[in-house]
């Protein structure tokens, strides 16, 4: 066989082999091997040393195509691959933009919080301070600075968690009162405050009493504070929470550091004062107490009660809550069970 027959037939398999190669480590190897010094093509050129010299050129500039056809056939396979590989790759990556997403859960503020929110944003727009403070709270805070002295009968109306016999867990916000009223300049202006937090007290838990619960406290202290300054304030609160046309009414009652103290009904949202199973068919609700703050009170704190008098309030979120949303159960609201807290989404 001459030399250019040899070298039609080593092209013949070299580009059947070039053309099924896969991948390219394969077209890689194929090209090491058949291009290379010791390749099949560097053989054959060997093999011109035996031909007569005219011959040789002609067999050369032969052996040279076919040298430049295999390169190229490499090249356009190695392309090929490529792009096989890349098209596969979009195959197998393709995402469908129009699939629907995952639902992203979002969480939301506590119902407890969503109440305490309504009623902070309520007091700021009027000027009030929201203060804060410790729920390990010292006996004389807690009690002694609401004329609660020790003995005093009316502490039995809060059953406390002692710490020591000075510390306590607080069983109501009015602390933070005492705390603020000592610290506070009057040359500077009247002490407007509410105090939200959580209290404690030695309560056996059911449908209607839990160990730790909530309270919202105001307190306004001021020259010429009235009953009517009070009675407009708690009016506005029970029409924040419980809709506008709501009245409330004052009925004589007892706390330690207010006197006169009320217990402050508002007129049933759910039947309109007309008498269902939530007003027990009274048409009124008890929603919280309040008072004319003590002389006893103020004295304590360094305040002159000849001068300066003021009203205060507390009223129970968790209460407020529970009448707003028909919550049966104040339980419910420390179990923390999604599917209950859920319910109460401020995104409607
Ligand atoms: N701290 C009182 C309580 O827990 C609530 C209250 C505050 C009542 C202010 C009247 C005035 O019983």
């Amino acid at each position: 066989m001459g030399l250019k027959d040899k070298l039609t037939e080593l092209k013949e398999n070299a580009l059947k082999e070039i053309n099924t190669a896969e991948d390219l480590k394969k077209i890689n190897s194929i090209r090491v091997n058949l291009l290379g010094k010791k390749g099949p093509i560097t053989e054959v050129l060997r093999g011109m040393r035996d031909l007569p010299k005219e011959e040789r050129p002609n067999v050369g500039s032969f052996a040279n195509k076919v040298r430049d056809e295999l390169t190229s056939a490499i090249a356009e396979r190695k392309e090929r691959i490529e792009i096989i590989k890349i098209s596969k790759r979009l195959e197998e990556e393709k995402i469908d933009v129009t699939l629907p997403g995952v639902p992203v859960k979002a969480g939301q503020p506590h119902i407890i919080m969503q109440v305490i929110d309504q009623i902070e944003k309520l007091f700021l727009g009027m000027g009030y301070q929201v203060v804060d403070g410790p729920e390990v709270e010292e006996d004389h805070y807690n009690f002694e600075m609401m004329n609660l002295p020790k003995d005093h009968p009316a502490r039995d109306m809060q059953d406390t968690f002692y710490i020591t016999d000075k510390l306590l867990m607080r069983t109501q916000t009015s602390p933070v009162q005492a705390r603020t009223m000592e610290k506070h300049d009057f040359s500077k202006g009247p002490l407007k405050m509410i105090s939200p937090g959580k209290v404690y007290r030695r309560d056996t838990d059911d449908a209607t009493h839990s160990h730790q619960f909530h309270q919202i406290e105001g307190l306004v202290i001021d020259k010429n504070i009235t009953m009517a300054d009070l009675k407009g304030t708690l009016q506005l609160i029970a029409r924040t929470v419980f809709g506008e046309e709501r009245e409330i009414r004052l009925r004589p009652s007892y706390f330690p550091f207010t006197e006169p103290s009320v217990e402050v009904d508002v007129s049933c949202f759910k039947c309109n004062g007309q008498g269902c199973s939530v007003c027990k068919n009274t048409g009124w609700i008890e929603v919280l107490g309040a008072g004319m703050v003590h002389p006893n009170v103020l004295k304590m704190s360094g305040i002159d009660a000849d001068i300066y008098g003021g009203f205060a309030f507390g009223l129970g979120p968790d209460r407020f809550a529970m009448l707003k949303y028909g919550v049966d159960d104040i339980r419910e609201f420390y179990l923390n069970d999604v599917r209950f807290l859920k319910q109460f989404s401020q995104r409607g």
